[in-house]
């Protein structure tokens, strides 16, 4: 099949990618390498993505990314340097390729960002997929995968979150864009018949995550020796969810979607496991085997007090069967981090 991954040099998009094309697929990822964080991290997450762990030589961002475009293409693989704001962009690459169906990753994620940053947030996230859905109806494409998230159940009060539960109260401009995609993909399922599967993603983590996620950037403090913030009392609670567990259930999704037609669905994808932020940073000092140095900071705004998911619906409707609980998580975690 021919894939189509928006975001797939990012954190969540190159594990995808690998596993598509391990599984015999090809892919098409279009990224914008954004300067949400470093790029060099985004060229080393393609590179492993492809299997080609050649030494890289870094010198500017856009040097670079020409390299890399030409190093990585291959009869199953090709990389475009897009903006998903640009729909003539895109609409070239539509063109140019017959897609089967679009698994959407790219966004500008987190939640304290879009606090400074709503307007560019509304830009990517809102008008960048309807770029893309706008090419499906152009294109007819039918078929497509959308990353929504966790944070549009805001602070939702019931334990464990449902996906009936109502999601009309999200706490940040990240979160609210998420819900919008989630609206707005469901007119482009209604009108043009386009079959989509809307995951809300629980905070993921594993090789390669985010370095602005709490996960990364304690182990990170902690194994350098330096101070970490630590926002609140340590009582705010997530639902981690170990990135092959995440990726089982994309793939899952594809494959539903495949062998199914007339289908809008919403899904959580969480470990259904409750960690606190407490418990969260001792499992990484165990890991570790160092102590943290805590500079203690007031929650902060946009942030969320507890997720939790009920992963019924994906059990039951795609199979998703998470299987990494947090401790053995961490380990793997620290184990790719330590050796980078
Ligand atoms: N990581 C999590 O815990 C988590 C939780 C919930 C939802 N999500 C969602 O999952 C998706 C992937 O998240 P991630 O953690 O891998 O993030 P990431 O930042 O590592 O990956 C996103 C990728 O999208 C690209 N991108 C950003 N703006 C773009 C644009 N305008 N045009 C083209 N490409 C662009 C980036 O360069 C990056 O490579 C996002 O939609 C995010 O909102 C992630």
């Amino acid at each position: 099949m021919n894939y189509l991954v928006t975001g797939g040099s990012g954190f969540i998009g190159s594990h995808l990618v690998e596993q598509l094309l391990k599984k015999g697929h090809s892919v098409i990822n279009i990224d914008n390498f954004d300067n949400f964080y470093n790029y060099q991290i985004k060229i080393k997450n393609t590179l492993e993505s492809i299997d080609k762990n050649s030494d890289f030589e870094f010198s500017d961002k856009e040097n670079d990314i020409k390299n890399l475009i030409s190093l990585s293409k291959s009869d199953n693989y090709v990389l475009y340097y897009q903006d998903i704001r640009d729909k003539n962009g895109l609409e070239d690459i539509f063109k140019n390729h017959k897609i089967d169906l679009i698994i959407h990753l790219a966004a500008l994620a987190g939640v304290r960002p879009s606090i400074e940053r709503p307007l560019e947030y509304e830009e990517v996230n809102i008008r960048g997929t309807m770029n893309l859905w706008e090419l499906c109806k152009d294109f007819g494409i039918k078929k497509f995968v959308c990353a929504s998230s966790s944070s549009v159940y805001g602070n939702n009060e019931k334990i464990p979150f449902a996906e009936t539960d109502n999601v009309d109260n999200p706490i940040s401009p990240y979160a609210a864009t998420k819900k919008c995609g989630e609206i707005l993909g469901h007119v482009y399922h209604q009108l043009y018949n386009v079959d989509m599967i809307q995951l809300r993603f629980f905070t993921v983590y594993g090789p390669r995550q985010r370095p602005d996620l709490a996960i990364h950037k304690f182990t990170k403090l902690i194994s350098e020796g330096q101070e970490i913030p630590f926002y609140g009392d340590g009582s705010t609670a997530r639902d981690y969810t170990y990135i092959e567990d995440i990726i089982d259930g994309i793939t899952k999704s594809i494959s539903y979607l495949e062998s199914n037609s007339k289908v809008y669905e919403i899904l959580n994808l969480g470990e259904s496991e409750v960690i606190t932020l407490n418990e969260m940073l001792a499992t990484i000092e165990k890991t570790l085997g160092k102590s943290a140095n805590k500079k203690m900071l007031p929650m902060q705004a946009g942030d969320v007090q507890k997720t939790n998911a009920d992963i019924t619906k994906a059990k039951t409707l795609i199979g998703y069967k998470p299987t990494t609980h947090f401790q053995n998580g961490i380990k793997k975690f620290v184990e790719w981090f330590l050796r980078k």
